[in-house]
């Protein structure tokens, strides 16, 4: 098959990982017989650098004329304590997931055999540990209308969401759930906020429907709380943006390292992969960032975007295996032996 993807590198360590997703892409479609044909493409504080904003009409116009999109990082610390920045990276990912439509995030949170002493947590409590949250990526608080008055003194961000909006994020649950072991989480603060109710109320209507689905509703502070006690208890876990963005930070280092977990973003039309972990830019140009993230972010793009289950398989292998040889980056190391990230992601398109 032949596909054409969007390259959006990013800022901080994102052009190094997506070297490597790059590298390891190309060795799978070459075992497989496929075409990739990449588009580079600027976005973040590289973008407004080069041209002023953080997600150009020419880099929407290379996403929405490619089969995928690829995407490493955004941020810089430059921007980070200057809250009068009138542009910043960041606007341009939110930009980038409205226009492009990308609703439903998804981020799963694994454990690697080879890796359970890396966790935070005890063995025990994170043995089993597969579950997936879907994050509503385009309403909520996020999007929500914002600004000043009296002077300045005081702030607001409302949070919005539609029936509808909830309605199609709950159905890639529902559906998700119908793959796995048909058990949803819906994550909310229903006994506070009105948009939760109605997240409840959606969800609740939607039932009927899936009726293999066992449905719990579970408060976020609590889910918070029982990700660390019980992450195994989870299976698929839906939740509006904000309380999504939080727990999936939280969730992410349970594997080990938060330079390991992948991530897609959906909508009815083009899909987007990038690994959870941000810019990281105290690592920028140091070749010691982990590229597994990315490198996975890349396999389920093969998974998902092209429906190529095998691909998928191949790049999941060599991750595993260089796991289980001890071949990673630093943050794994544990102080032994580690490896760069051009290493690494050379030694997982050698073992493809
Ligand atoms: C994420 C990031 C973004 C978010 C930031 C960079 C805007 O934290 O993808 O989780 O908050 O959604
Ligand atoms: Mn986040």
């Amino acid at each position: 098959m032949k596909f054409k993807i969007a390259l959006l590198a990013g800022d901080g360590i994102g052009p190094e990982v997506i070297d490597q997703a790059v590298k390891v892409s190309d060795a799978v479609a070459k075992k497989f017989g496929h075409e990739i044909t990449w588009k580079p493409a600027l976005t973040g504080a590289a973008a407004i650098d080069a041209v002023g904003e953080p997600y150009p009409d020419e880099t929407h116009d290379i996403c929405t004329a490619s089969d995928a999109v690829l995407f490493g990082a955004i941020g810089h610390p430059k921007y980070d304590n200057d809250p009068s920045a009138p542009v910043r990276p960041e606007q341009g990912l939110l930009k980038m997931r409205k226009k492009l439509g990308l609703f439903a995030n998804v981020r799963p949170t694994f454990t690697f055999p080879s890796l359970l002493d890396k966790s935070p947590l005890k063995q025990e409590r994170i043995e089993g540990t597969d579950l997936v949250f879907l994050r509503e990526l385009t309403g909520g608080i996020y999007f929500g209308e914002k600004g000043r008055r009296d002077g300045g003194e005081t702030a607001y961000d409302n949070c919005v969401y539609t029936r509808e909006e909830v309605q199609r994020l709950a159905k890639k649950g529902f559906e998700l759930a119908m793959t796995r072991s048909k058990k949803l989480c819906c994550v909310d603060k229903a006994n506070v906020l009105e948009t939760s109710r109605l997240w409840r109320e959606t969800v609740q209507a939607m039932e009927k429907d899936y009726p293999e689905v066992e449905v719990s509703y579970e408060f976020v502070d609590a889910v918070a709380m029982r990700l660390v006690q019980w992450p195994n208890s989870y299976d698929v876990l839906i939740t509006e943006n904000l309380f999504g963005d939080i727990l999936t930070d939280e969730a992410s280092v349970i594997s080990g390292s938060m330079g390991l977990m992948p991530s897609a973003s959906m909508g009815s039309d083009i899909a987007l992969f990038e690994p959870i972990h941000g810019s990281y830019p105290q690592a920028t140009g140091l070749n010691i960032a982990n590229p597994m993230a990315t490198v996975l972010s890349a396999a389920m793009m093969f998974e998902t975007a092209f429906n190529l289950p095998e691909e998928g398989k191949a790049i999941r292998e060599a991750v595993n295996k260089a796991l289980a040889e001890g071949f990673v980056t630093e943050d794994l190391a544990d102080g032994g032996k580690s490896y760069g990230t051009k290493e690494v992601g050379d030694y997982l398109a050698a073992n493809i």
